[in-house]
């Protein structure tokens, strides 16, 4: 059977036990409660809640047909609807796959970013990824072969098909094409096309100030390493070298410094 789009794209483009570990590790403590916003399928909420002893999760998207596929899980609250309209407190809140870019203007990012500040307990993190370097305003695509299971492999393609520097603008498309060995058994172009404003890191980090929070860093978007426990560990990125030319980072949020 073809996977759906939904399932291509959580094979070809999430990593929920890295981002598990990635988010407790800039936490540093031991956070029970996640929040998931602009959640898609809400793959890391489902993660969350099956690996973090006594972990709850609540995932909200304004897409039913896309969060329908979570399907229903104790300690997991699904919520359609508009980020803005969520209230429950969390101890981890993250933003992933670039989707802080659907706020567009800075009075918008304010706004979200204010709200996400009065969602978060006592130490607790804030966290967005997002992409930059040489490359971030620069048309163009990126391939990969992804394995699926029972000899399938998804042919992945990323493709920044618009960037427009002087706005800060950029559209990007995902298409799939699915093989059954040299056989192509199903293709989906534009299987998600995202209209984003890309932010800079800076533009991230002052707006996360100006909001509330009392500390920002930059982190990898994997960890550093991780123990035999299981424990990961990750370093703040604070040497421009370290980025290289091109990169995606988590930007975090702290309400009480670390
Ligand atoms: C790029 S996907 C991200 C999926 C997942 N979080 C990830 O890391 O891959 C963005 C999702 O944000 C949702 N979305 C867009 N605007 C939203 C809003 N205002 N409130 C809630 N969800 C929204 C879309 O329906 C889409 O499923």
């Amino acid at each position: 059977m073809v996977p759906d789009r939904h399932t291509l794209y959580e094979a070809c483009v999430q990593s929920p036990p890295e981002m598990t570990l990635m988010l407790r590790a800039i936490h540093g403590e031991d956070p029970k409660l996640l929040g998931e916003d602009f959640a898609g399928t809400a793959a890391l909420s489902r993660h969350w809640i099956a690996n973090v002893e006594g972990g709850e999760a609540v995932a909200v998207d304004i897409d039913a047909e896309t969060l329908e596929v979570a399907g229903a899980h104790q300690s997991l609250r699904t919520v359609v609807g508009d980020v803005h309209k969520v209230a429950d407190k969390v101890d981890c809140l993250f933003v992933g796959n670039f989707s802080i870019g659907y706020l567009h203007s800075r009075d918008e990012l304010i706004g979200y970013l204010s709200h996400a500040r009065q969602r978060l307990n006592k130490n607790g993190v804030f966290v967005c990824d997002t992409y930059g370097g040489e490359t971030a305003f620069i048309r163009g695509n990126s391939a990969r072969d992804v394995k699926l299971g029972n000899g399938l492999v998804c042919k992945y393609l990323w493709e920044q098909r618009e960037a427009d520097p002087i706005t800060g603008m950029v559209t990007n498309a995902i298409h799939f094409r699915v093989f059954d060995g040299d056989e192509a058994i199903a293709d989906m172009p534009d299987a998600f096309i995202y209209r984003w404003r890309l932010w800079s890191l800076p533009e991230l980090r002052d707006a996360m100030l100006q909001v509330g929070f009392v500390a920002t860093d930059i982190y990898s978007s994997l960890p550093d390493a991780v123990d035999d426990e299981g424990n990961a560990y990750a370093e703040p990125i604070t040497d421009p070298d370290w980025l290289g030319d091109s990169f995606i980072v988590c930007v975090a949020g702290r309400t009480a410094k670390p």
